[in-house]
């Protein structure tokens, strides 16, 4: 995986002939290098040089202007590139948000489950996490309202389309209410809206950057899951009242707007429509990994687990209908040389044992369904997991 000696490259690492179905990185096989390569000819090609030079804190003006156009398109919404501040990708937004606006101590509000890295974001901020629980249709918005009457959180953070872990997507009707909900009690809102563009079969509702207008919502996107991770490239959607801040924080200051060469690039992307037929092709063939996971999990598991069919995104959230702690199975499933990342990772109040989250997103179908068959040996192993 990482070459052909021991010099590493890459973040995943897992021994030969395992079938990990807990990793959430895109596929190797859909890393579009032909795409890259092009868009990185296309910009070398030109004399246009300042993207070699510190760049615009509020990232480059043209690729804003590609990168709004795009979003015009895919969300379906007006989009001035005036609302867009160019990041190194979701992760890099969340810890220079915290930092802008959070202080050691500061509560933020988080869903339960949540995706579990950015838990450590936020413990490496020194934030105080409290857990707002979610159900099929996302955010459970009348008990963070309950929540509300006790705490004056600096922000929530919501992961809106299709969930890391659990697959949720919010509600047309919560998003209304939960934009309504923090301009009356002044929360802001941090949307990651990394999974949006990975819709595979219904339509999701409008973006919660729908709502920017409201001065309480950051909608947060990245090109890492779209295009590839290695760029270290997103974006932050919002009010020009609330990206101003990052732009003048003294990271950017000293070391100017994030990414200028990268974001060359991808302006050819956006702009040449690659993006778009790049995007095409992963819908259908992230559509094609699901199905072929919900097969191998309805013919494997069934009786064993129970879960909601994802419709986007990379994951299945999967419940153990007799109990016991997904920790001490994947002790199990490791032996068996398949893996899965245990629920109470995605817990913020140290719960979710009978909870596992699987991937699909890196493993082509057949790989996945060999996968889930272990997965079913290590579960009808004697004694039964508690
Ligand atoms: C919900 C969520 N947010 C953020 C990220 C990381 O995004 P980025 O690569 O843009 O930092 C991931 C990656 O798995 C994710 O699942």
């Amino acid at each position: 995986m990482n070459g052909t000696n021991s010099i590493r490259t890459i973040q995943a690492d897992f021994s030969p002939g395992m079938i990990d179905l807990a990793i959430g990185h895109p596929s190797p096989s859909l890393l579009p290098l032909q795409l890259v390569r092009r868009s990185t000819e296309q910009q070398l090609a030109t004399d246009f040089t300042p993207y070699l030079q510190y760049g615009y804190e509020p990232g480059d003006g043209h690729f804003r202007v590609a990168l709004a156009e795009f979003l015009r398109r895919h969300y379906c919404l007006p989009v001035s590139e005036e609302e867009l501040f160019v990041s190194g990708g979701v992760s890099q937004a969340l810890d220079l948000l915290c930092t802008v606006y959070t202080k050691p101590g500061d509560t933020i509000l988080v869903e339960e489950p949540t995706y579990f890295l950015a838990l450590r974001i936020f413990a490496d901020h020194g934030l105080r996490v409290i857990s707002v629980p979610i159900d099929e249709q996302g955010l459970v918005v009348e008990t963070l309202e309950e929540r509300l009457k006790e705490l004056r959180p600096a922000f929530l953070y919501t992961v809106p389309a299709h969930q890391n872990p659990s697959g949720a997507t919010l509600s047309a009707d919560r998003r209304r209410r939960l934009v309504d909900l923090s301009r009356d009690k002044g929360f802001l809102i941090v949307a990651d809206e990394v999974y949006h563009l990975l819709t595979y079969e219904a339509q999701a509702p409008a973006p919660l950057a729908a709502f920017i207008s409201a001065d309480t919502v950051l909608s947060l996107g990245s090109f890492s899951k779209i295009l590839a991770p290695g760029l270290r490239l997103g974006w932050i959607q919002t009010c020009p009242r609330l990206w101003r801040p990052l732009a003048e924080c003294g990271m950017l200051d000293s070391g100017g707007g994030l990414n200028p060469f990268t974001s060359a690039l991808v302006r050819s992307a956006l702009e040449t429509g690659a993006l778009d037929a790049h995007l095409g092709q992963l819908r259908r063939e992230y559509g094609r990994r699901l199905q072929a996971m919900k097969t191998a999990i309805d013919g494997e598991l069934s009786g064993k687990v129970e879960y909601s069919p994802p419709n986007g995104g990379f994951f299945f959230w999967l419940r153990l209908i007799d109990g016991g702690d997904s920790g001490a199975l994947l002790t199990r499933a490791k032996e068996k040389k398949t893996s899965f990342v245990p629920g109470s990772a995605f817990s913020a109040v140290g719960q979710l044992q009978d909870r596992l989250r699987l991937s699909f997103s890196y493993h082509p179908p057949e790989v996945l369904q060999e996968g889930v068959r272990r997965l079913q040996e290590s579960l009808s192993e004697n004694p039964p997991i508690l």
